[in-house]
């Protein structure tokens, strides 16, 4: 017989949209999109190690709150209600997703939190009630429990699996700026939802096979709210144009922006260019199933 695990080592990943839609408000106060997240090789790490029912968090990052207005912590407490576990768990987290720059940094901890405590705490919850748990955390949580290529409608929470894109090389900015999504989403002042606005998943399935396509027929609608307080992103994404991405925009309600290369010459040799931010080369992760217990 295996013996019990007492501490477990995972990791969670950013996103970047690929493209992002508003299709309209809902009554709920949500709004209704149409996006293609793409799971990327930035990734925090964190570890898990059992202890009697206190949920304790030790993070790295000065600026993030280590109680339960951290997401991470509200996905173990969310767990612990659920299956009246009296087992607890320390969280020790190594950030290295910057915060508020649209790259789910913490739906993913909190995601990521879901899927090592289910094995950690010998939970057994199967996928379908780790989907209701973690779609009550965030509107981006469910899709970190699958991660690689996803489209997304409803407030980003009902996934569709995508085949993968044709790879691509790319740099991700983080200007220095934390932005607000319950913010941005308000002063987009979005008419409510009109279900015609929809590409389709035939239409968006289709288009992601052919890059050169994307900057012709996607987007992101937030950019347009965001730019009018912070034109320097839409700057940095025409310098990522001109270094010669074929593809570049603000990922979720920003801040941080990216651009694709064909190849990783080519992103590395446009990183450069970006020397005062914080800046990554990153590559897609691509899955065909990822284990949800
Ligand atoms: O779901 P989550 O807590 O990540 O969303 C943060 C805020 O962003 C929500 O409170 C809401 O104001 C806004 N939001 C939205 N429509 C979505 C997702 C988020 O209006 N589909």
């Amino acid at each position: 017989m295996s013996s019990p695990l007492q501490s477990l080592a995972v990791s969670a990943p950013a996103k970047i949209n690929l493209l992002l839609r508003v299709i309209g408000k809902r009554p709920d106060g949500f709004h209704e999109l149409e996006t293609v997240f793409q799971e990327i090789d930035l990734a925090d790490c964190l570890t898990l190690t059992e202890q009697p029912e206190k949920i304790e968090l030790t993070c790295d990052s000065g600026p993030l709150p280590t109680d339960n207005r951290n997401l991470a912590i509200r996905a173990a407490l969310a767990l612990q209600q659920i299956t009246g576990t009296r087992k607890g768990c320390s969280i020790d987290l190594r950030k290295r997703i910057p915060l508020s720059a649209g790259l789910g940094g913490g739906s993913s901890d909190a995601a990521a939190v879901l899927l090592g405590l289910n094995r950690l705490w010998n939970l057994n919850l199967k996928p379908m009630a780790l989907l209701k748990v973690a779609s009550e955390l965030g509107s981006d949580v469910p899709f970190f429990l699958h991660g690689g290529t996803a489209y997304a409608t409803g407030r980003g929470e009902q996934l569709r699996r995508l085949t993968a894109t044709p790879p691509y090389f790319g740099v991700l900015i983080y200007p220095n700026l934390a932005i607000s999504t319950k913010e941005v989403f308000a002063a987009g002042k979005f008419s409510l939802t009109n279900s015609e606005n929809y590409f389709t998943f035939k239409f968006v399935s289709s288009s992601m096979k052919n890059p050169a396509q994307w900057t012709d027929r996607f987007g992101n609608d937030l950019e347009r709210v965001v730019f009018e307080r912070y034109p320097q992103l839409q700057e940095l994404i025409v310098e990522l144009r001109r270094a010669g991405a074929f593809y570049a925009h603000m990922s979720g309600s920003g801040s941080s922006v990216f651009g694709l290369f064909d190849s990783e010459l080519a992103a590395c040799s446009a990183k450069i260019c970006f020397d005062p931010y914080d800046r990554w080369v990153f590559r897609p992760v691509y899955r065909q199933h990822r284990s949800l217990s």
